[in-house]
């Protein structure tokens, strides 16, 4: 009998030796949309860089499809520290830090190529760090593409097209001005809304970008696409501060490139989708139109009130360096 328990004593404390106690923070990340959306997979790389090079110290746990509510409520969330980490659109960014709404100005960047140079450069890098002063740590800048128009009503040519269209658009007040100035009746709804809003026929269309339209399979619920590309989308990665300042300074380095690995995975899967979403989008049954290079002219020459109030809110300079960034 005193042999068994001292063999069970000795077995207990080298089971203890061999695996010592190691604390566990869990990263609980909000993201709108399914796993297999550039969203998921950001995530998902995310958490495979921070698990292997933290040893396990951190574990991260995911709630996909605004399973912890719409952007707005996550990011305050994160400011609260309830949630950890997420990875939002610029929808409703620019009521936590005004300069951001600077990039949701309509036809601002050329191509995908002109957006990452900007966000991955200074301009982008300072308005990153003005989320500090909102109680945010923004990490990086992620993208989902270029937004376009999905409706029930009818295929899109010109901004007559869109007169009167109930069209949701995110909570961003830039592009609810470009919405109005066009002649349409925007309606500003949180994401976790707009799918029963649609089958409901509350509203007409909406837009997003060819990563979300195919991810969410918004052909279920949305007869015609209109590849207007009127408005990039950029996303972002946005940290807690609660949890990143107890972190060492050695894991906010982790972290940090854990998140500039999540954005290669995120950039790669938006460059796959706008190569093969058209297709895809089309053999499931959408009716798919492109605007030509004249018709973007004339909604951008129909936007012309639109920039004059945009340029009172953005300093001129700010939008004329994003525009001349090669
Ligand atoms: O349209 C939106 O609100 C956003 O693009 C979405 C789908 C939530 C992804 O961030």
């Amino acid at each position: 009998m005193t042999v068994q328990k001292t063999a069970l004593a000795g077995a207990i404390l080298s089971a203890l030796v061999a695996t010592p106690l190691v604390a566990q923070t869990e990263i609980k990340i909000g993201y709108a949309l399914a796993p297999d959306s550039h969203y998921g997979v950001a995530a998902e790389r995310w958490q495979e860089v921070v698990e292997e090079r933290t040893d396990g110290r951190f574990t991260f746990r995911h709630f996909p499809s605004s399973g912890l509510g719409g952007e707005r409520e996550v990011i305050e969330g994160v400011q609260l520290g309830t949630v950890e980490a997420t990875i939002v659109s610029s929808g409703t960014l620019a009521n936590f830090v005004a300069e951001t709404g600077v990039f949701d100005i309509p036809f601002l960047f050329r191509d995908l190529g002109h957006a990452r140079r900007v966000l991955d450069g200074p301009i982008g890098q300072d308005i990153l760090e003005m989320f500090d002063a909102e109680g945010l740590v923004a990490l990086a800048w992620g993208e989902q593409g270029f937004r376009h128009i999905t409706n029930n009503r009818n295929q899109i040519g010109n901004p007559g097209d869109i007169s009167g269209m109930r069209l949701r658009t995110m909570e961003n007040p830039i592009h609810l001005t470009a919405f109005q100035t066009l002649g349409a009746a925007p309606t500003p709804m949180a994401w976790p809304e707009v799918i029963g809003a649609l089958q409901q026929g509350t509203i007409d269309g909406q837009e997003n970008p060819l990563s979300v339209i195919v991810s969410a399979s918004l052909n279920d619920v949305q007869q015609y696409l209109t590849i207007s590309g009127h408005v990039y989308s950029p996303a972002m990665l946005l940290v807690s501060p609660m949890v990143w300042e107890g972190m060492s300074e050695e894991d906010q380095q982790i972290f940090r490139e854990a998140a500039a690995e999540a954005v290669v995975a995120m950039r790669g899967f938006v460059d796959n989708v706008e190569e093969s979403g058209l297709e895809t989008l089309r053999e499931r049954g959408m009716d798919v139109a492109e605007l030509s290079a004249e018709d973007r002219a004339a909604f951008q020459e129909a936007l012309a009130p639109a920039y004059e109030e945009y340029y009172t809110t953005y300093d001129r300079d700010l939008i004329d360096a994003i525009i001349a960034t090669e």
